[in-house]
């Protein structure tokens, strides 16, 4: 029989010195569970006490990173104040891990990358919605659509608009949650620590465990 991730839960001998490693291997293990749809889907919250739900596109040493529109609410949020949290609730495995960070626009050539990457279509909506602002009708999206749909034919390039992009939210900690038996979970936060930076500009990152 196969053990649940609760019947393991995190212990201190098996985990990596930084969340990354760890945070890698939760996301593949909801990647491969058939009961979590956007496994990749987690939650923005802002200084301006809003949140909604973006998709992680990318995680590197510098951070998590998703795509949005920078005259969105969120975007005049993090221009206000730039410390963010990002939620990953992955309730059917009993896990959900919270990330605090400082949230940076990505270079433009990254955000050009991107959107040349996403499936044709996308790209227009892009163009067309003001995201955030009032709609006095449908219609009147769907007569943007057509206003751009004719400024950029299909089967042409279409470039990114100045005002889309991406932001990566550097994190400053990371908390891992493992549902376990008789709520006694699991809780393992690994916090940046900000004076130990190495040679190879790799941060040093210390652990603790809370009560749940
Ligand atoms: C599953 C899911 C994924 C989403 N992904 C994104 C995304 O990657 N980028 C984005 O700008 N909005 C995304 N949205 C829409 C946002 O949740 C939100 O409605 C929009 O960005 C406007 O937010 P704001 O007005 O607070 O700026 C997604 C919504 C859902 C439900």
């Amino acid at each position: 029989m196969r053990r649940s991730y609760g019947d393991i839960g995190l212990v201190e001998e098996n985990l990596p010195d930084n969340p990354f490693a760890l945070f890698r291997q939760w996301l593949t293990e909801a990647s491969a569970n058939a009961h979590i749809v956007e496994p990749n889907a987690m939650v923005l919250s802002t200084g301006d006490l809003t949140s909604r739900t973006v998709l992680l596109k990318d995680l590197t040493e510098a951070g998590f990173s998703f795509f949005t529109n920078y005259n969105s609410r969120k975007a005049h949020a993090i221009k206000m104040d730039a410390r963010v949290s990002l939620l990953f609730p992955w309730y059917v495995m009993e896990r959900q891990v919270s990330i605090t960070g400082k949230a940076m626009r990505l270079s433009e050539n990254v955000s050009d990358q991107y959107f040349a990457s996403r499936p044709s279509g996308s790209p227009i909506g892009a163009w067309a919605s003001a995201q955030s602002e009032v709609l006095a009708s449908r219609t009147e999206l769907e007569t943007q659509v057509e206003e751009y749909k004719k400024r950029f034919p299909e089967g042409g390039a279409v470039p990114r608009p100045p005002h889309w992009g991406g932001f990566v939210v550097s994190p400053e900690s990371v908390e891992f949650w493992q549902g376990r038996y008789s709520r006694l979970h699991d809780r393992i936060r690994y916090i940046k620590d900000e004076n130990s930076q190495n040679k190879q500009d790799v941060s040093r990152w210390n652990r603790i465990r809370l009560n749940p």
